[in-house]
């Protein structure tokens, strides 16, 4: 057994990369893909959960971003810049602070989890709060970088889309095919865009049959693809999918339309009674944005959309932790999950165990 290398080493055949490229990697990829048995059963497929919360910086971002910066350092890039709702920004400081550069990343002001906000500072990243939403802070990123000498690192630069195309390819390899369905949360599009590309790649490469029906979820509140239009002031709990006029949204269309996929908008209590039954039930905490897949996956199976022992894989994007105040409270109930304060005393503790 060796230590994982990283998407590029693993994948340096299926990526543009060559021998004298500088590679910059925090060992992201080869993330768990786990069966998820208590969603088989109350769904009746086959359903497995990849757990990407278990990248470097605790979301998928870092597959896209490992291939980014190496990019950017190749072409001598000083700066990177991105906008974020929170996890690619935590990721872009840690890529760019491993390479010894700078990164810049703006933000949508008391719209991100803390636990992002914490990445991006701990990881020395010139954060700027910006007073609007993504889509405002998207518009000024690409704005410097086309008339300033930074360097774009969100999932509008292919390189992004390369690096992130890796999980299709680890999915195909521990299932021995594509799954019936993808299900994957939905905000710029480019993972979705990106997880079509990785499994067309793979049936060229002759390691996969077929392609997935890929199936993207918006949260109610900020669902502009299914909508068909911009959605002005996009608001969810999901605040990393808080986004009204996704980047990759001609892509995706064509991505749903070569995969026989399906869009779809959840309602934010849905979104946080799957977190809840995917943590509680499955062992796996992620932050809202993740979890719907889980919803998705739910509100399709009820639909009748998911056939009996269908395989389905749920992409789950992001970790717990990073905003784990959902966690804190009963979703059906809104009753917070109250300790249980006991004197130190062996007795006290068995009794209210009921031992
Ligand atoms: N899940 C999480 C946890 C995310 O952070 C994002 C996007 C998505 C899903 C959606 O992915 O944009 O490729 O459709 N977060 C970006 C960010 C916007 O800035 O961190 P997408």
């Amino acid at each position: 057994s060796r230590q994982w290398r990283g998407v590029i080493r693993e994948y340096a055949d299926r990526l543009d990369v060559t021998d004298a490229t500088p590679i910059v990697t925090l060992g992201e990829g080869g993330t768990p893909l786990l069966p998820a048995p208590a969603l088989s059963r109350r769904t009746g497929a086959d359903v497995w959960v990849k757990f990407e919360g278990m990248n470097p910086t605790g979301s998928f971002k870092d597959r896209g971003m490992t291939m980014a910066v190496t990019k950017a350092v190749e072409a001598g890039a000083k700066v990177v810049i991105c906008a974020s709702t929170g996890n690619t920004s935590a990721s872009a400081a840690a890529y760019a602070t491993h390479a010894g550069i700078q990164a810049a990343v703006l933000v949508p002001e008391g719209k991100i989890a803390m636990g992002k906000l914490s990445q991006a500072i701990a990881h020395n990243g010139r954060l700027i709060q910006v007073q609007g939403n993504f889509d405002d802070c998207l518009d000024i990123a690409r704005d410097l970088a086309a008339n300033y000498p930074v360097h774009l690192v969100n999932s509008v630069n292919n390189d992004r889309i390369e690096g992130q195309k890796t999980a299709a390819f680890e999915v195909v390899e521990v299932l021995g095919d594509a799954p019936d369905f993808h299900f994957i949360p939905v905000g710029n599009a480019g993972n979705y865009t990106a997880y079509t590309r990785g499994y067309r790649e793979d049936i060229a490469a002759g390691n996969a049959t077929r392609l997935p029906r890929m199936f993207g979820f918006q949260a109610a509140g900020s669902a502009p693809i299914v909508r068909g239009e911009p959605v002005k002031n996009p608001e969810t709990v999901a605040s990393a999918i808080r986004i009204g006029n996704p980047a990759s949204w001609e892509l995706a269309l064509a991505a749903r339309d070569e995969t026989d996929g399906y869009f779809g908008a959840i309602e934010d209590p849905k979104i946080l009674e799957a977190q809840r039954i995917l943590s509680a039930e499955v062992g796996i905490f992620v932050e809202p944005a993740s979890a719907i897949s889980v919803a998705g996956l739910l509100e399709r199976a009820e639909a009748g959309v998911i056939p009996k022992g269908a395989r389905v894989v749920l992409t789950v994007t992001g970790h717990g932790l990073k905003d784990p105040q959902w966690a804190l409270r009963d979703p059906a109930t809104g009753a917070e999950f109250a300790p249980t304060v006991v004197p130190a005393e062996v007795s006290e503790v068995a009794s209210v165990l009921g031992l």
